[in-house]
């Protein structure tokens, strides 16, 4: 079918044509911040979930429903082995700047950036990684103790109480939050809980692979009862075959049902997954609707095309003793798996190859979704590592 009109859209961040089965979560979210605004207490919201579940595309829809609202959405991501000061400062300055550009909220933000000069100036020596200047005389004596813990609690604290006085939440939303290390995942969190502590209208949403949950309660205990855990993951076959069968309807093209159930067979009801087989479907289809033959050709292809990308990526970023760990996983099936299992096939005493899956974690291939256990963080990865290699011990 024509390729110029192909709906589906496959790719990281990417927005779907249709959002399918997240309405509950979108309308949790925005009662949260009227809540806040209103003076009322809400948690919260940290999303975790495996590889192209959507936590991305539902982060960014929350915030732009949010700043429809008249939240500052303060939006960031976390890359590995960047500081959290180096990615706050940045999309901090440029939320508020915007903000201050009003009239009616210009005198109170200027305080904030003078306490954002002082944080940043403090911080300078210490986390290397900051590009960030403001042409501004910084505020001695506050956030500028160089204890990040310390330091963050009070930029909040001032920007909370400029927000509040002008009727305004300000949201925090960082995806990929696992990327942040203990101790700067434990100020910010510390900081969030002071706020909120004194009623402050400053909040965060978070997205992030499945091990954060760990990495929160880690970096302080009392993270479970400050936030609102949210599991993303496949959708239900009800809201996969909408997130297939919608955008096609549309343009007046169907999808015959022993077609769809082949692609949720094929998908796991995986968000990612399932905008790249519709869009194979689309391809390879000539005419409405789209067959079984056509679904099954489209699987192939499709297949064939993770293979050599999304799949791959993370192959490539893998070294010998992570793939042939990968691989013993995989052999055991998709998941999650005893690691003790991993090293009896192995041949080797588990903490031997602890390191490996030490690595594997830190990379965010793998998490552990309880003690002793280790799972893919990627969808359909066993697969994937069964084609790529043969087991070898
Ligand atoms: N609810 C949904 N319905 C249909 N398609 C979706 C849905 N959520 C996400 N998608 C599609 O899935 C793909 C992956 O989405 P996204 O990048 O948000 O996943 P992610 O969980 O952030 O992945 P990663 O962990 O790799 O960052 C995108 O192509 C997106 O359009
Ligand atoms: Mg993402």
């Amino acid at each position: 079918m024509d390729p110029r009109t192909n709906p589906y859209s496959p790719g990281a961040g990417t927005p779907p044509p249709d959002l399918a089965g997240r309405d509950s979560l979108i309308e949790a979210a925005a009662i949260a911040l009227d809540r806040i605004r209103d003076g009322l207490s809400a948690r919260s919201l940290v999303m975790y979930g495996l590889r192209g579940v959507g936590k991305t595309v539902l982060l960014n829809q929350i915030r732009l429903d949010a700043e429809a609202n008249g939240t500052i959405a303060v939006s960031m991501e976390a890359p590995e082995g960047r500081s959290l000061p180096a990615i706050l400062l940045p999309s901090l300055r440029s939320s508020l700047l915007r903000l201050s550009r009003s009239e009616a909220t210009k005198a109170g933000f200027k305080r904030i950036f003078g306490v954002l000069a002082s944080f940043a100036k403090a911080f300078r020596m210490k986390y290397d990684d900051i590009e960030f200047s403001i042409d501004i005389e910084p505020e001695e004596g506050i956030a500028d103790s160089g204890d990040l813990e310390h330091d963050l609690t009070e930029l909040f604290r001032v920007i909370g109480e400029t927000a509040k006085a002008r009727g305004v939440v300000v949201s925090l939303f960082i995806d990929e939050l696992q990327y942040v290390e203990e101790k700067q995942l434990a100020a910010l969190i510390t900081a969030l809980h002071s706020a909120n502590q004194h009623n402050l209208p400053i909040t965060l949403f978070a997205a992030g692979l499945p091990q954060l949950l760990g990495l929160l309660g880690k970096a302080k205990s009392y993270a479970e009862r400050l936030f609102d855990f949210q599991m993303i993951g496949a959708l239900s076959p009800e809201y996969a075959r909408e997130a297939i069968v919608e955008p096609a309807r549309r343009l007046k093209v169907e999808y015959q049902s022993d077609a769809l159930d082949q692609i949720i067979n094929a998908t796991d009801c995986y968000p990612y997954f399932l905008q790249a087989w519709g869009q194979h479907c689309w391809q390879v289809a000539e005419q409405s609707p789209i067959s079984l033959n056509d679904a099954i050709e489209a699987t192939e292809i499709a297949i064939a095309q993770l293979d050599s990308s999304f799949f791959r990526v993370r192959f490539d970023r893998l070294t010998p003793s992570e793939k042939r760990y990968m691989r013993v996983m995989a052999e055991l099936g998709p998941g999650p798996h005893r690691s003790g299992d991993v090293a009896e096939i192995l041949q080797r005493p588990v903490n031997s190859i602890a390191p490996t899956r030490s690595s594997l974690i830190r990379k965010g291939m793998a998490f552990s979704p309880a003690h002793g256990d280790i799972a893919f963080t990627v969808p359909l990865f066993d697969g994937f590592m069964k084609r790529m290699m043969q087991l070898e011990i």
